[in-house]
């Protein structure tokens, strides 16, 4: 089906990480199609305090795929045509600091690109799902996160006794390997807090629909270069995103709940095409 008719649309979306299968319990499943292909899964329709949210697992139920063949266009477009706005995009990442270890959960404010192999724009040259053939798009996104959706989440976080780190940098490396200890170290030393695989193009493809992104990093590991162990396997990741996927679903839940309301958001993530709007289709 399209996913501009799914349930009743949804104003807030959640992109679950490793280890993040489902969010509410009482949810309706519609299985969407895009002009990109298929999201990772279907898209799950709930309601949370009186907030409709939809929630899509990144890797797929089961986690069947990995941070390089996620379809992040076809899972940004679905969010957008089912009326999403907002988006709140958990993940397990590895910590560059000795004071990051595995249950810190950082609210970065900045993003560093180190893919390699991604399609990471809509405005590929080509006319636009509906038709409309823009000219060349240079998207603004000197601070890539939400500047209202980290406050909340921040908040949540504090609310259920989490002390979560206010800002940081996150290095989005393409995967799925997990780095080399020089790599780890580099960087380490350039500063950046955590390293994850699926932080880009995620954040940039929903600042291109004009969504709110935040994103929640829940530290699984101390990654190479900021430990002398053996290095990160995937087992200690799964299992660390698994101990802490009970109070994260928590947080999400009153960050749901205290997202502003999407008519009255001051931010200026939807304002990134210089007073030009994407003619999607809403529902
Ligand atoms: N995701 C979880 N831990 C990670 C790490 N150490 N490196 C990259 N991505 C990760």
């Amino acid at each position: 089906g399209n996913a501009g008719n799914a349930g009743n649309g949804a104003d807030i979306g959640v992109i679950g990480g490793s280890g993040f299968y489902s969010f509410l319990e009482d949810v309706t499943e519609v299985e969407v199609t895009t002009p990109y292909g298929s999201p990772s899964d279907s898209l799950f329709f709930g309601e949370l305090a009186g907030r409709r949210v939809v929630f899509l697992p990144r890797h797929g139920r089961g986690h069947h795929l990995p941070p390089h063949r996620i379809n992040y266009r076809a899972n940004l477009w679905a969010l957008r045509s089912a009326g999403v706005r907002q988006v709140l995009g958990p993940c397990a990442v590895g910590g560059l600091r000795p004071e990051y270890g595995p249950g810190t959960l950082l609210v970065p404010d900045q993003l560093v690109d180190r893919t390699k192999a991604r399609t990471q724009t809509f405005f590929d040259g080509e006319p636009l799902p509906d038709g409309t053939v823009p000219n060349v798009v240079h998207t603004s996104f000197a601070d890539p996160y939400c500047p209202d959706g980290r406050k909340v989440a921040l908040a949540a976080a504090h609310g259920r006794g989490w002390e979560a780190v206010d800002g940081g940098t996150m290095v989005v490396i393409e995967g799925p390997r997990f780095s080399t200890r020089a790599e780890s170290q580099w960087h380490a030393a350039m500063g950046w807090s955590v390293v994850g695989m699926t932080g880009h193009p995620e954040a940039l493809l929903a600042r291109e629909l004009g969504l709110c992104y935040t994103s929640m990093a829940l530290v699984t590991d101390l990654d190479a270069g900021a430990e002398t162990g053996d290095g990160v396997s995937h087992t200690e990741v799964l299992r660390v995103f698994g101990e802490n996927v009970g109070r994260l679903r928590e947080v999400l839940f009153d960050a749901v709940a205290a997202l502003p309301e999407t008519e009255s958001r001051s931010c200026l993530c939807t304002r990134v095409h210089d007073g030009w709007d994407l003619g999607i289709e809403l529902p």
